[in-house]
């Protein structure tokens, strides 16, 4: 790793510690051998939903505050839990795993200010512009009454419908109006601004996806008027039904692009398979905007689906297959073992474009191996563009992959143009001693 790499790893794990507040003291975790200071050194936290009942149970604490630096209260902070009647707030359990982890440098994820589900009673049966007043209350006084303590909120959670629709979830909150989801982003940004704010929904991993492509649609339509959003959460609840797939990576590249953030905010995988999930670390740490994961419990014994077995603990609390998988992953960053060159992804570009002339393009760093690097670009805004990328003297561009190249005469600056492979290119530089990233100089929409 060079002396530039090193840096930049080293002041993004600065700037996370930053804003997060988390601390990493001499003695008490080891770079390498736990996944929240392993995560650390990639720039990213390494989190597990926490249950307040849990906390008094010495074998859960004890792997809780040796592995992870990021906590998301499982059911604590939900609606029914934080506002059980009607302008009667109740933050005792909540406030039970705020003091837990921010005592021991954790950061906090607030779940979640305003879902359709596991509403309290009064509000499962108002509608109309009491159900609007009473939800965007709810989401002034809970944001407030947490303001500084927590670092990203899950502001709105599961708004969409599954299936093919590609429509907005029938709940009592959409029919307050369509515009209710930007609504409680606002109210939670104008309640703790310094709180970056989320879109959190599950059944949005597959880039192809109707679902995928509405929450999409949604958080671009966000960005270009300005409402605050700042990240986007992928659940990521891995089963037979609802598995794994190759361009989830894609997925999580394509939103960055937008401009947010993205997080793995509930990972579980039925039957834990080490493979599924060493790629969803990887998929992540090759996203520079994926800047955490988080996995929906600690032992399988903690799982809300514990007959899945979907955890990186046992019941007993030991490490599983999947626990050294994960752990490898976050030390080594992308492994050759899983170039870009050999699993092209596979992407469907985004329903609408907008005015002729207009796209974005978003270099990531990838794969890094002794001599030579990959990268990808990740172009949105248009669905046939030209993009020019410049690379320094002595590099030399030596394989590409999802798009048509042309070089100028000195072979440092590439324009690259679309071929019906997606709006996700690659392409590999040979270092020649000298590790400058690649700079993206234009994207023009044809
Ligand atoms: O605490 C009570 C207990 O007193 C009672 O005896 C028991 C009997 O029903 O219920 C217990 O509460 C349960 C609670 O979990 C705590 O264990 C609820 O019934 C149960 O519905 C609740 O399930 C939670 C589920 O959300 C509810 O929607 C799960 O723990 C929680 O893991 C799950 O989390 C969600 C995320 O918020 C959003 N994404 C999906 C994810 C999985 O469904």
């Amino acid at each position: 790793m060079g002396p530039r790499a090193r840096t930049a790893i080293g002041f993004a794990a600065a700037a996370l510690l930053a804003a997060t507040g988390a601390a990493f003291l001499p003695g008490t975790a080891s770079a390498g051998t736990t996944l929240g200071a392993s995560a650390t050194e990639k720039g990213r936290y390494f989190g597990t939903a926490v249950a307040a009942s849990r906390l008094s149970d010495g074998a859960y604490t004890t792997i809780l505050n040796r592995e992870f630096n990021s906590v998301t209260p499982e059911n604590e902070m939900k609606i029914d839990a934080t506002e059980p009647q009607q302008g009667q707030f109740s933050y005792g359990a909540a406030e039970q795993i705020v003091n837990h982890a921010r005592s021991r440098g954790m950061s906090v994820r607030g779940h979640t200010l305003a879902w359709h589900s596991q509403q309290p009673g009064w509000m499962q049966n108002m509608s109309g512009s009491a159900l609007r007043q009473a939800m965007l209350n709810h989401v002034t006084q809970v944001a407030t009454h947490f303001r500084g303590q927590i670092v990203t909120w899950d502001v709105v959670n599961e708004a969409f419908a599954d299936g093919s629709s590609g429509a907005r979830r029938d709940s009592n909150l959409q029919r307050t109006g369509n515009d209710w989801i930007e609504a409680a982003f606002r109210a939670a940004r104008a309640a703790d601004p310094g709180a970056k704010l989320c879109y959190n929904d599950y059944n949005t991993d597959n880039w192809t996806q109707a679902k995928t492509q509405a929450v999409y649609n949604m958080v671009r339509d966000f960005k270009s008027r300005g409402v605050p959003i700042d990240c986007v959460g992928f659940q990521s609840h891995f089963n037979n039904d609802s598995p794994y797939v190759s361009n989830y990576r894609t997925t999580l590249s394509s939103f960055a692009a937008l401009g947010v953030d993205v997080q793995v905010t509930e990972l579980d995988i039925q039957g834990a398979s080490a493979t599924t999930y060493r790629s969803v670390v990887e998929d992540c740490l090759a996203v520079a905007r994926c800047n955490g994961i988080t996995v929906w419990g600690i032992r399988d014994s903690d799982s809300w689906r514990a007959s899945q077995t979907p955890l990186l603990f046992n019941s007993s609390g030991q490490k599983k297959a999947a626990y050294d998988a994960v752990l490898a992953a976050l030390n080594n960053g992308t492994t050759p073992t899983n170039p870009p060159t050999t699993t092209p992804p596979t992407t469907t570009p985004p329903p609408t474009d907008p005015p002729s002339g207009s796209c974005t393009a978003t270099l990531q760093d990838s794969t890094r191996w002794g001599d030579r690097f990959n990268s990808q670009v990740t172009v949105s805004g248009a669905s046939s563009w030209t993009v020019v990328v410049s690379v320094t003297p002595p590099q030399k561009v030596s394989a590409t992959w999802n798009g048509s190249p042309s070089w100028d005469g000195s072979g440092n600056v590439m324009t690259m143009r679309s071929n019906g492979s997606g709006n996700v290119f690659g392409f590999t530089t040979m270092a020649n001693g000298n590790w400058t990233r690649p700079v993206v100089q234009s994207c023009t929409a044809s």
